[in-house]
């Protein structure tokens, strides 16, 4: 039991901490800003759980995440079309990675992170 509770409190509580941590540590006290962390932070959790088996180190040749200049020509098609890529699949990318319970909107916000990861300026 103690166990259990300290597994799942290190894997809500973690993240939790370390999101909090950083926005003080850029001293956001926007609104606008911390939703967009807010959205970032929940893209990457769907990420780290339904694309980064392909898209951390390229399987197939998915775009790898952080690598802008495999990024470049697909930030090039705009948001939009790289969601429904996602969303309908891709050369050898399934539908929604694989995963049919993911909605549009937890693809919109796992685009929205990869997309992050690849422009310098975040
Ligand atoms: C089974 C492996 C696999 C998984 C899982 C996967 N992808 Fe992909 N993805 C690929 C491959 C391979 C490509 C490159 C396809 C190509 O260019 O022919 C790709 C390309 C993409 C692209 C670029 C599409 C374009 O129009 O250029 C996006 C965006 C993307 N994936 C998002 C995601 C998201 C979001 C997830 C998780 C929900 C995901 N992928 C999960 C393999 C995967």
């Amino acid at each position: 039991m103690g166990r259990l509770c300290s597994n799942l409190s290190g894997r809500i509580v973690r993240p939790l901490l370390t999101l909090i941590a950083l926005s003080t540590l850029f001293g956001c006290s926007n609104p606008e800003e911390e939703a967009r962390l807010a959205a970032l932070a929940e893209g990457e959790a769907i990420v780290k759980k339904n694309c980064f088996v392909c898209h951390g180190q390229g399987i197939n040749g998915a775009p790898i995440i952080g690598n802008s200049k495999m990024w470049a020509p697909r930030l090039e098609k705009g948001k939009e079309a790289l969601v429904q890529s996602a969303m309908n699949g891709f050369g050898l990318m399934p539908p929604k990675g694989g995963n049919t319970e993911l909605e549009e909107a937890d693809i919109q916000l796992a685009v929205g992170y990869m997309m992050s990861q690849a422009t310098p300026e975040k």
